[in-house]
C-alpha cells in the first residue's frame, strides 16, 4: 500500500510517495516557485495558482514514477505552510494573492488586537497566544482596512493546506493544528474566540469553514482529478496541517519529551504535549499539533534565508559554503550576523533587518560571513532553546529537519549552540513524509505510535554531540546575540 505526501512549502512544492510494508520512498518529485515580486517591503505574498499547478505537477510525476504500481496508492496527505490567509469570493475563486506566514505588513493591525483585548496579557488569557504579524487573522483585518472591495468579496478563508484539500476533494474544512496559527482559536478548548472574530467583523464567523479533529479523513479525491491521473476516486485525503505539525509526526515527535528543530526558510522548534503549554511571554507559541494533541513552538523567520543570501552574494554551491564555513573557528574569530533579514518573529521585530558586526583586519573574509551567518541563524532558535527550558522543556536530544540539516558542518554547530546531542532522520522531508504517514494513520493502519516506531527512522550517522568548550563559546555568543538585538531595537534601529 502506497501513500502520497505533499510538503507545500514557501520555496517549493514536494510530494514522496511511501510505501507502508517496506517503510521506502518509492517516489518523489519537486517544482520550485517565488514570491510575488515588487511589492512593498514586509509583504510576502504569493498566488495560491502556483501552489496547486506545483501540486499537480509533483503528483503527476509521482504517478509516472510508479507507473503500473499507482493502482496502489490509498490516499494523500498535505502539509502546508502555516498561516497564509487564502481568501475566495462566492465562486470559490482566489480574490487576491495570499500574505505568507512571513509577511510583516499587519504590525498596525497587531497592534489594534492589543489595545482593544488588554495587550499580550489579555489576549494569551483569551487565546492562549498574543497575536504576531506572521498569524493570520491581523491578514484579514489588513485586509478590511486596506482592500475594502476585496474584503467585501471574500465568502470563505481557508489556510494554504486546506486550500490544497479543497483543491483535492472539494470540501472545505479545518482541522485544530494548522486552525491554531490562526490567532483566533481559544487552543485550551480548540474552540474559536469569537470576540477575536467579531473584532475583524462579524461576517468573519461565516467565512471560516467547519472546525474539527486532525485524525479524521478530510474527504475523498474530486472524481475529475481520479479520472485525470487514472486512480480511484475512494482514495483518502487526510485533514493534513501545518508543516511544523507535519513535521512533528515525520520526525517521530508525538509524545512529550521530544524536540525537533526544523531548518528551513524559517527556523522552528518544537515539542508534543499532552496539555496546552502556554508561555505567558507569548515568545513560545501555543499551537495544537495535528494529531489532536498539542505543540509549543518557537519560530524564527531566517534560517536558510540566511545562509542562501550568503551562498549568493558569493555564488557558491552548498558544497563550497560547507567548506567555508568549516574554514572558520567557531565563534567565527568574534564576527556576529544578527539574521533579521525578512524582519523576526522572535523576537518580535517585524520590521527587523540583517546586521553584521564585529568585522576586523583578518576577520572579514567570505568565509568568516558565512560562518556568522550559519551561527546568527542557529543562535536565534537557540533563544526559543532558552524560553523552552523557563517552561520546563529541556530534551535529552534534538531531531533535526528541513534542509540546512543536510549540512554536517550545520549539525555539529547546532550541536554545540544547542549544548544537545543532535540527529538527524533517514529522510529530511519530514513534512512529506508525515503528511503519508497521516493519511495511513486516517486510512485504519494503525496508531500514530506503530507508525511512526515502523516509518520513521533516525540516521546515526549523522548524530552529533556537544563539545562542552564550544557549548560555552556559544552561550556567551548568545547572551552577546540578544544584547545587541535589545541595544538596537531600544535606539529604534530594529
Ligand atoms: C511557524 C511558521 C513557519 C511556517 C513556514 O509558525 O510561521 O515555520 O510554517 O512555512
Amino acid at each position: 500500500m502506497f501513500y502520497l505526501g505533499i510538503d507545500s512549502g514557501t520555496q517549493s512544492t514536494k510530494s514522496i510517495v511511501l510505501d507502508l510494508e517496506s517503510g521506502e520512498i518509492v517516489a518523489q518529485s519537486s517544482e520550485a516557485y517565488g514570491l510575488i515580486e515588487g511589492l512593498p517591503a514586509g509583504h510576502l505574498e504569493q498566488n495560491p495558482a502556483d501552489w496547486i499547478k506545483a501540486v499537480k505537477s509533483t503528483i503527476s510525476d509521482c504517478l509516472d514514477q510508479l507507473g503500473e504500481r499507482k493502482s496502489s496508492l490509498r490516499g494523500i496527505g498535505v502539509s502546508g505552510q502555516q498561516h497564509g490567509l487564502v481568501v475566495l469570493d462566492a465562486n470559490d475563486e482566489v480574490v487576491r494573492p495570499a500574505k505568507l506566514w512571513c509577511d510583516t505588513s499587519t504590525t498596525d493591525q497587531c497592534d489594534q488586537f492589543a489595545a482593544e483585548f488588554g495587550g499580550a496579557d489579555g489576549l494569551i488569557s483569551k487565546a492562549g497566544n498574543t497575536m504576531l504579524p506572521g498569524y493570520t487573522i491581523p491578514k484579514l483585518l489588513w485586509l478590511k482596512q486596506n482592500e475594502p472591495e476585496n474584503f467585501a468579496r471574500t465568502k470563505s478563508i481557508l489556510l494554504p493546506h486546506d486550500y490544497i484539500n479543497f483543491f483535492l476533494t472539494g470540501v472545505k474544512r479545518m482541522e485544530f493544528g494548522d486552525a491554531s496559527g490562526m490567532g483566533i482559536l481559544n487552543i485550551r478548548d480548540k474552540s474559536w474566540e469569537t470576540d477575536l472574530i467579531d473584532f475583524v467583523d462579524p461576517a468573519v464567523q461565516e467565512m471560516l469553514p467547519e472546525l474539527g479533529s486532525s485524525n479524521v479523513v478530510h474527504g475523498s479525491l474530486r472524481s475529475e482529478l481520479a479520472s485525470e491521473w487514472c486512480l480511484s476516486d475512494e482514495l483518502i485525503v487526510s485533514a493534513g496541517g501545518g508543516d511544523n505539525m507535519m513535521g512533528a509526526i515525520g520526525t517521530g515527535n508525538i509524545a512529550d519529551g521530544i524536540i525537533t528543530a526544523s531548518f528551513g526558510t524559517s527556523g522552528t522548534l518544537y515539542g508534543c504535549a499532552e496539555n496546552p503549554v502556554i508561555d505567558p511571554n507569548g515568545e513560545i507559541a501555543a499551537f495544537c499539533d495535528s494529531t489532536d494533541r498539542w505543540m509549543p513552538l518557537a519560530c524564527t523567520m531566517n534560517v536558510t534565508v540566511v545562509t542562501e543570501r550568503v551562498r549568493d552574494w558569493f555564488g557558491w554551491d552548498l558544497a563550497e559554503l560547507e567548506r567555508q564555513v568549516d574554514s572558520v573557528p567557531p565563534g567565527a574569530e568574534g564576527v556576529s550576523f544578527l539574521p533579521y533579514l525578512n524582519g523576526e518573529r522572535t523576537p518580535n521585530l517585524p520590521n527587523g533587518t540583517g546586521v553584521i558586526h564585529g568585522l576586523g583586519g583578518t576577520s572579514s573574509s567570505p568565509a568568516h560571513l558565512a560562518r556568522a551567518a550559519m551561527e546568527g541563524a542557529t543562535l536565534g532558535l537557540a533563544y526559543g532553546l532558552r524560553r523552552f527550558a523557563a517552561l520546563g522543556l529541556t530534551p535529552g536530544e534534538i531531531r533535526l529537519t528541513g534542509g540546512g540539516s543536510k549540512s554536517s558542518v550545520w549539525r555539529q554547530i547546532s550541536a554545540d549552540v544547542f549544548g544537545v546531542p543532535v540527529v538527524g532522520l533517514a529522510t529530511s522531508e519530514g513534512a512529506g513524509l508525515g503528511g503519508a504517514i497521516q493519511a495511513a494513520h486516517a486510512d485504519g493502519q494503525g496508531s500514530y505510535e506503530d507508525l511512526c516506531v515502523r516509518l520513521v527512522s533516525l540516521d546515526e550517522t549523522t548524530r552529533c554531540v556537544p563539545d562542552a568548550e564550544r557549548a560555552a563559546l556559544y552561550s556567551s555568543k548568545l547572551d552577546r546575540q540578544i544584547e545587541m538585538t535589545s541595544v538596537l531595537k531600544e535606539a529604534g534601529l530594529l
